[in-house]
């Protein structure tokens, strides 16, 4: 095992590159601190197809500069969202705006009937012929998401408190880069599936997997891991055809017991700050790849 704590080095990159990255909305545990080491071990595998098992918010698939993309996740909430992408983001943008017009963001407020997304923009969907009605992505549905995401502190889903200006600007932002997220998407093969399903489907000599697992111990998700479900995922990369990387906390005894000494660790600044309680330690990430 070797370790990497080059963290000026590898802040000083992420800093500047950051404000470029595509992003649609705030998840807990988004990539986006570490694309740039990914993107690397992605090159190096010398694969052209990227396929991002546990792809949540999108923020690694945005991002990656060639190949093709096969996006995936469990969780059918997110599989809408990128399919109402490709099916009509010009709809999903008009609806944002009229949220974002409308919608009275308020510290701390839960979603309640009274202050949730007007009932307008809520129910508006795009005009589907009956007979095609469940063959289409909902689209204000995935507004929805979008906003659910995006107003809620560091994107827990249902725990609200990030102030209103903070989100507005948040989201002002994403509909500013959603021609190019559509643009990503749209070339997009999307999966729904178990992450087992998904690697017995497209596991090939020139296939690159991407896989950033359910944290342990923590149930941020609609689906959470459980030992068993790593103990898998570690079976299954013992006897992949294709090229992975897996990349998970460091310093975890579960996920080291289960995987082994990492190949590398590094260190990432951490963004999450609280005002005036200081600087936060840096977090570390454990990089498994045979690349
Ligand atoms: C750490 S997050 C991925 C974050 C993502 N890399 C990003 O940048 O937003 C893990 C994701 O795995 C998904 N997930 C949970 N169980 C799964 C399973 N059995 N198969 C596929 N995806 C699963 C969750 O819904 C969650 O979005």
């Amino acid at each position: 095992m070797c370790f990497h704590h080059n963290l000026s080095e590898d802040s000083a990159t992420a800093m500047t590159t950051q404000v470029n990255y595509l992003r649609l909305m705030k998840y807990p545990g988004a990539k986006t601190s570490i694309i740039p080491d990914i993107d690397d071990v992605f090159k190096r595998s010398g694969k052209r197809s990227f396929v991002d098992v546990f792809g949540g918010s999108g923020s690694v698939s945005l991002n990656m500069k060639f190949g093709t993309v096969i996006y995936n996740d469990l969780d059918p909430e997110l599989v809408n969202l990128f399919r109402a992408i490709q099916h009509d983001s010009a709809l999903l943008v008009d609806l944002l705006y009229e949220a974002l017009d409308s919608y009275e963001f308020r510290r701390g407020r839960k979603s309640t009937s009274e202050n949730k997304i007007p009932r307008s923009v809520a129910t508006m969907k795009p005009s589907i012929p009956a007979g095609r009605r469940g063959k289409v992505p909902d689209v204000g549905a995935a507004a929805q998401t979008i906003l659910r995401f995006t107003m809620s502190f560091g994107g827990m889903g249902d725990t609200y408190g990030t102030k209103e200006k903070a989100a507005k600007g948040y989201l002002k932002k994403t509909i500013s880069m959603m021609q190019k997220i559509s643009e990503k998407v749209s070339g997009w093969t999307i999966e729904n599936l178990d992450f087992r399903t998904l690697i017995n489907k497209y596991d090939s000599n020139g296939t690159f997997f991407y896989l950033d697992p359910p944290y342990s111990e923590r149930n941020w998700y609609g689906s959470n891991f459980r030992e068993t479900d790593y103990e898998d995922l570690r079976d299954m990369l013992k006897n992949m055809k294709g090229k992975y990387l897996l990349t998970v906390d460091a310093h975890d005894d579960l996920l080291e017991d289960i995987f082994g000494d990492p190949d590398y660790i590094k260190a990432y600044e951490n963004r999450n700050q609280d005002p005036g309680r200081g600087t936060k330690p840096p977090r570390t990430k454990a990089f498994y790849t045979n690349v």
